[in-house]
């Protein structure tokens, strides 16, 4: 298959990890005979440096023509001063809006090599596998522009949803959930926020439509909670947009690091981002040791979702396995006294380990 894929490395250890995440897509094209045409654009900081704006036109423009987007990270603080609109992070949300991206699934399962590397104990995270669907075009993030008043004094950000956008992203966290072990985990805060109320009626409404599906409702506060004591007691949980930020980077210590996680950004048709959950990592970026293993995962989801490539995706996460046991690791990662390696190596180690092979298991099963 010929597909074409924009790469938007942003910033930090964004340029880092799409490199790598791009070398490994390179060995799958080779592998499998597909063509991979790739094009770079700006975004975020980057953008704002070279365009003056997070998110220039033709950013947008490339990304609607595109098979797939494969993002890095944005932000940092070399822009934490400029104004608001501005800001790196504005680019991506832009194009997450622009498209229309209103899902964003964050697998979270850890891999068995690295059982021990979580700060959990392995009695409590050996078996988890959870699928956190993330609302991604409403709520605070998209709310009536934020505003100072009374001299800066007070500060007013809305949260809003149109039933149509909660309806969207809860029917998907059901299909989805049929997909899987067909139990649900809908996470909101209805004992305060009206949003939450509207959000559990069309949940109850909704599981009418799927009667297969076993429904509870969290709040969030005792989700966060029971995501590290007992996380195996979920399969696809469902959330609006800030609750699944959160939540998801809480998640990620099951996988013993967060540079670990991928996600996909999708609608129900059209181009979709690609992008691992962390973000631009400036304590880090330069070093040549991020890990790149949640943006290649990300990239193994771009071949599932997008283009229909589950061997592909399926050889691309055994890889990543392989090389895990093999003991490559960056430094995120507990070493247990090990060497420590730099993205390149573990990048070479998952290109080196792909090979033709299908496998039936794969890190989400969605
Ligand atoms: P972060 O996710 O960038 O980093 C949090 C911690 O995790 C840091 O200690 C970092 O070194 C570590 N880390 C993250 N990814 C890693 C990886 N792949 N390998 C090794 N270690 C990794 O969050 P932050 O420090 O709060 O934010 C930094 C900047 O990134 C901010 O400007 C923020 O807005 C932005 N951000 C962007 C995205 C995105 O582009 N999707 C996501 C989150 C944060
Ligand atoms: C993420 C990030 C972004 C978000 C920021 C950078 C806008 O934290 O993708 O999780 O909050 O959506
Ligand atoms: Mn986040």
């Amino acid at each position: 298959m010929n597909k074409h894929i924009i790469l938007l490395p942003g910033d930090g250890i964004g340029r880092e990890i799409v490199e790598s995440a791009v070398q490994v897509l390179k060995a799958v094209a080779g592998e499998f005979g597909h063509t991979f045409t790739m094009e770079e654009h700006a975004i975020g900081g980057d953008a704002v440096d070279k365009f003056g704006t997070p998110l220039p036109d033709t950013t947008v423009k490339a990304c609607r023509n595109a098979d797939a987007i494969l993002l890095g990270a944005v932000g940092g603080p070399k822009w934490d001063g400029v104004p608001a609109d501005r800001r790196p992070e504005k680019g991506l949300l832009g194009i997450r809006k622009a498209l229309g991206l209103f899902a964003n699934l964050r697998p979270v399962k850890g891999f068995p090599s690295l059982l021990h590397a979580s700060p959990l104990k392995e009695s409590v995270i050996e078996g988890s596998d959870i699928l956190i669907i993330r609302e991604l075009t409403g709520g605070l993030y998209f709310g009536t522009p934020s505003e100072r008043r009374d001299n800066g004094n007070a500060v007013v950000d809305t949260l809003a949803y149109q039933r149509e956008e909660m309806e969207r992203i809860i029917d998907k966290a059901f299909q989805s959930a049929r997909l899987r072990r067909r139990h649900l985990t809908s996470v909101d805060k209805a004992n305060v926020l009206e949003s939450s109320r509207l959000w559990r009626e069309i949940v109850e409404e909704k599981k009418q439509d799927y009667p297969d599906v076993a429904v509870e409702h969290l709040l969030v506060d005792a989700a966060a909670m029971k995501l590290i004591t007992n996380p195996n007691q979920f399969d696809v949980m469902v959330t609006e947009n800030m609750f699944g930020d959160i939540l998801s980077d809480e998640a990620s210590v099951l996988t013993g690091s967060l540079g670990m996680l991928p996600s996909a950004s999708i609608r129900s048709d059209g181009t979709g981002l690609y992008e691992p959950v962390h973000g631009s990592a400036p304590d880090i970026a330069g070093q040549g040791m991020a890990n790149p293993l949640g943006t290649i995962l990300s990239a193994a989801l771009m071949l599932r979702h997008s283009f229909g490539m589950e061997t592909e995706a399926a050889a691309i996460e055994r890889a990543v396995r392989e090389c895990l046991d093999q003991g490559y690791r960056t430094a995120d990662l507990d070493t247990q006294g090990g060497q420590v390696t730099g993205t390149q190596q573990v990048t070479d180690a998952v290109v080196e380990n792909l090979t033709v092979k299908s496998v039936s298991d794969s890190i989400c099963g969605m």
